[in-house]
């Protein structure tokens, strides 16, 4: 009498697996395969059952028949999703209507006739599907399951493939990886650092590094010529969709460079990249001025893959009977428009929820004309003239059917919130193509920014960036006006990239840290070994480096950085599978010297 023996976890021995789970077609019909992975999906039939077998390859269809091999089929019998199993059996093709055309494997299936359960699981949190509903927490807390998921799983190899990709182009290009530290002097970027303690210093800190700026241009003293890293940086920063705070650049250096040789070797690496997930991407990629880009976009980096471009009004206004316009322009504000070609229709309430929107970009209002059959209407106030509301739907290019809204105040304030309302309208009114990829280069940014908190001029890129030569004799007589050397990549509204042509003199350079109010002591203190490197033999030297992770991410067609990243950190910078950042004992405190000040 045959005894009912209960299912034992068995070793992997010297089992070795034969094919994939994605490979199996009908010409290995009749051969014998070995495949291992996780149960994805069980059907239990009775006499039958199924088991969809899962590894990062695909899905196989294992069939277990009680009359084939009894024993298989009890084991099978125990099966629940996620176990771990290896699979030997024969492959058999499909009756013609249990094919299943969604799978590459869809016209065969495994008989078994031998099951191995290797291991067990837990029941997951939640599906292992695409269509996942659980919380990103959840997700997170449980990242390995959550990786399993397909989309996952196509994710993380598409940043593998786009990665090797780039290595391959920069390699045949004569560029050389090489790494810089992590243990490192803070190099300012605008962030703030992640500081780490010395335990042999005590009271030092060491800074993990914001970028490898520093480093990279070093190399070039050392006569490396080209060099280029894949390379994690580390900001404190508040965090973003399109923000994490340990991010990974395609950092780029070169020797000798032209503007133009260095944009021609990035489109072509996009080229490279985009290939990987079948984008075809032509070059070169356009080019604009920030001047234009401002003008224009009212932002430095424009998504061009719609229109609503902004529209000057501010000398309609200039001598206008609208006080408060006039007295904008008078005192070197701007007022500046969008035409919404069908917004004519919109509703009262519908504009007040625009009005909302330029708002949230620090609009205190927001007016709006349009035609009305023979006459206009507009929300200006009485003493505004017809004569004048016609004179602005003639410079907006108004058709019957439009709406014009407009914004006035500082050049800055008008472009945020009229940038701000353009992407919204363009969402909103559903122009944006999703299957285009505009590229776009956005040149001759200015070298400083007013800070007003600080009371001080900052470097728009970095420090180490160099002025337009054209425009050098005014780094002290007129600051804002100076021009830099420096670019940005844009895709799709989003900055992909940002580098530029460096200050290769050391006298340049200090002359640059003059002008940000860097007095000469804390010069020397805080970049005393770069001054002194660069005394011997630099060469004019540029660079750039690109956001692999946003590239990844615009290419696997996601919204967050989380999706590219296999282990990434939440809004407020934590792990939730690792609880990172955690506290630590205070014998570890005390051995590096550090007291908390925090009490909680
Ligand atoms: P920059 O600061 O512009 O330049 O950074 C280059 C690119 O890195 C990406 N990036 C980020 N991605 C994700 N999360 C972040 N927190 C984050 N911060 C930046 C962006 C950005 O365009 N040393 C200079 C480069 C140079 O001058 O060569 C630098 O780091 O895509």
């Amino acid at each position: 009498m045959e005894s009912k023996v209960e299912p034992k976890l068995e070793n992997m021995g010297n089992l070795v697996r034969s094919h994939t789970c994605g490979e199996l077609r009908p010409s290995s019909v009749g051969q014998r395969a070995l495949l291992m992975g996780w149960v994805d999906r069980r059907r239990d039939m009775g006499q039958i059952i199924f088991i969809d077998l899962r590894d990062r390859e695909g899905i196989t269809q294992i069939v277990v028949r009680s009359d084939a091999d009894a024993e298989a089929h009890r084991t099978a019998e125990a099966l629940r999703p996620e176990y771990v199993l290896a699979v030997e059996g024969t492959v058999v093709a499909r009756d013609p209507q249990t094919i299943n055309p969604n799978l590459p494997t869809g016209e065969v299936e495994l008989l078994a006739d031998r099951i191995y359960w290797l291991n067990d699981s837990q029941t997951p949190p939640f599906e292992l599907t695409d269509d996942v509903r659980a919380p990103e927490e959840l997700r997170l807390a449980y990242r390995y399951l959550d990786l399993r998921r397909p989309k996952m799983q196509r994710n993380i190899r598409l940043r593998h493939a786009v990665s090797w990709a780039i290595r391959e182009y920069m390699n045949q290009q004569g560029f050389l990886e090489i790494e810089t530290p992590f243990l490192t002097k803070s190099t300012p970027e605008g962030a703030r650092d992640y500081l780490v303690p010395s335990r042999v210093q005590p009271g030092r800190f060491y800074a993990l590094p914001q970028s490898p700026q520093l480093f990279k241009q070093i190399l070039m003293i050392s006569g490396f010529d080209r060099y280029f890293q894949i390379v994690r940086c580390f900001r404190d920063e508040d965090l973003r969709a399109d923000r994490q705070p340990e991010f990974t650049q395609v950092d780029i250096e070169m020797s000798f460079p032209q503007r133009e040789v260095l944009f021609g070797l990035i489109e072509g690496l996009m080229v490279k990249a985009f290939a990987c997930a079948n984008v075809t991407v032509t070059t070169p990629f356009p080019r604009m001025t920030y001047q234009e880009a401002i003008e224009r976009y009212g932002s430095d980096k424009p998504d061009t893959r719609f229109g609503l471009e902004l529209i000057n009004l501010s000398d309609l206004f200039r001598e206008s009977e609208f006080r408060v316009f006039k007295d904008i322009v008078q005192k070197g504000g701007y007022v500046k428009a969008i035409t919404v070609p069908s917004g004519g229709r919109y509703s009262r309430k519908e504009l007040d929820d625009l009005v909302e929107v330029a708002k949230q970009f620090g609009a205190q209002g927001l007016l709006w004309v349009r035609p009305d059959g023979d006459g206009v209407k507009s929300s200006f106030p009485k003493a505004v003239t017809e004569e004048t509301l016609r004179a602005v739907l003639r410079r907006a290019q108004a058709n019957p059917d439009s709406l014009v809204l407009i914004a006035a105040g500082a050049l800055k304030n008008v472009s945020e919130i009229l940038s701000g309302l353009r992407l919204h309208l363009g969402r909103r009114e559903n122009l944006i193509d999703n299957g285009r990829y505009n590229f776009l280069w956005v040149t001759e940014f200015p070298l400083f920014v007013y800070d007003e908190k600080e009371r001080r001029f900052m470097a728009m890129h970095h420090p180490f960036t160099a002025p337009l030569d054209e425009d050098i004799d005014r780094l002290t007589t007129a600051p804002e006006a100076v021009r830099a050397k420096a670019y940005d990549l844009v895709l799709n509204g989003m900055e992909i990239g940002g580098g530029s042509l460096r200050i290769h003199r050391q006298d340049h350079q200090r002359t640059i840290f003059q002008a940000l109010g860097i007095r000469k002591e804390e010069a020397e203190e805080k970049f005393g070994f770069f001054l002194n490197a660069l005394q011997y033999g630099t060469p004019p030297h540029g660079g750039i480096a690109l956001g692999l992770d946003r590239i990844v991410m615009i290419l696997a067609g996601e919204k967050s950085l989380r999706e590219v990243i296999a282990f990434p950190k939440t809004a407020s910078a934590t792990c939730p599978l690792t609880q990172a950042p955690s506290s630590v004992s205070p014998a570890q405190l005390s051995e590096l010297r550090i007291q908390s000040t925090d009490t909680e």
